[in-house]
């Protein structure tokens, strides 16, 4: 059993903060940011919740295919900011959009791996769903609200976004896919409600992130590649987690697929964490890249730690 993606969605909110306006804010430049990271604007939620960002996206995808609303019997939420401990964006995504309650609704929390954690999800809700029924992922993030402002090193990367894919499933199809996780929070992490002490930021080492990354991340693309048994030839795209474009460029040297099939749209967004890889599939849907039997490797790694990987059949 596999699925479909039926159809994409993204929302951006309309506040975009450049390089420019954060040397206002911390001590850096434009070009340190662009050239260590290929960022070079990213959005902030001027006062919308995390919810607020999913509905928007989940609102439009629902208006544009077009479906019986009622027929979209579970919600995944991968996020790693949400608005409340409880209840999850993904029951306030269900009350926002007028969703039947017949619905299985969580979040799930595998920061910048998340989205390829919930379609490794989705596949088995959907084995046990109808034909005709759908499965929404949102992924979606409000990362500014957890951005420590006097440090320079992490408050550069982020964004605030979200990109949600609408799933059906399909008996022809087999999903295939690399995943894994190992503890470490001296590498990154975000502290939630706690009486530790810890302040409620992100905090990186960012040199272990980049290790840990590359590494990951091209170990996981070849085990997507000898699980389905197909080439590296064989791949129309490939769409990696948006960190770093140095991480990207490292992965497609590493495999030696030209350039143009790694799609990247860092520049603009920044790091969106679990709404970057449904960002990116929605932008590339809306300017028409992805045609029907297209093989595109979705790749994703971060907080936890945690990776994965699969490939799916556009
Ligand atoms: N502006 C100017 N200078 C800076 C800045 C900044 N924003 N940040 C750090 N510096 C300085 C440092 O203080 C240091 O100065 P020093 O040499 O005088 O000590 C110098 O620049 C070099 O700093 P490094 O940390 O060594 O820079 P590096 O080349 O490692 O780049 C970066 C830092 C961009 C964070 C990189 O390590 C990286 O991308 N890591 C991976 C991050 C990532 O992928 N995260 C994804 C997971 S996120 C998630 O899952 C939620």
């Amino acid at each position: 059993m596999g699925f479909d993606i039926i159809a994409t969605s993204k929302y951006l909110p309309k506040n975009i903060v450049s390089n420019v306006d954060l040397e206002k804010i911390v001590d850096t430049s434009d070009e340190w940011i662009y050239e260590r990271t290929g960022i070079k604007n990213r959005h902030y939620s001027d006062g919308e919740s995390t919810v607020d960002l999913a509905y928007k996206a989940a609102f439009e995808l629902i208006e544009r295919s077009n479906i019986d609303r009622e027929k979209i019997r579970a919600i995944i939420v991968p996020t790693f900011s949400p608005d409340y401990l409880t209840p999850s964006v993904s029951c306030l995504l269900q009350e926002k959009l007028n969703l039947s309650e017949d619905i299985f609704a969580f979040d799930i929390n595998a920061a910048c791996s998340g989205f390829i954690y919930a379609l490794k999800l989705a596949d088995g809700i959907l084995d046990g769903m109808k034909d005709d029924e759908y499965l929404l992922i949102a992924g979606a993030e409000c990362i500014s609200k957890v951005l420590d402002f006097e440090d320079r090193t992490t408050c550069i990367l982020f964004g605030d976004g979200s990109g949600c894919v609408l799933l059906k499933k399909n008996n022809d199809k087999k999903s295939i896919f690399s995943i894994g996780a190992r503890g470490g929070k001296s590498e990154l992490s975000c502290a939630g409600v706690n009486k530790l002490g810890l302040k409620p930021f992100v905090q990186m080492d960012g040199k272990s992130v980049f290790r840990f990354a590359t590494r990951t991340m091209t170990a996981c693309i070849f085990d997507v590649l000898d699980k389905s048994g197909i080439s590296k030839d064989d791949l129309d795209y490939v769409v990696c987690h948006q960190a770093n474009k140095r991480i990207i460029d490292y992965a497609q040297k590493k495999l030696g697929i030209a350039k143009e099939r790694f799609y990247v749209n860092i520049e603009k967004y920044g790091n969106t964490s679990s709404a970057s890889i449904p960002i990116a599939l929605a932008e590339m849907d809306e300017n028409n890249l992805l045609k029907r039997g297209m093989k595109i490797l979705l790749v994703g790694f971060g907080g936890g730690l945690t990776w994965g990987g699969t490939l799916i059949e556009w």
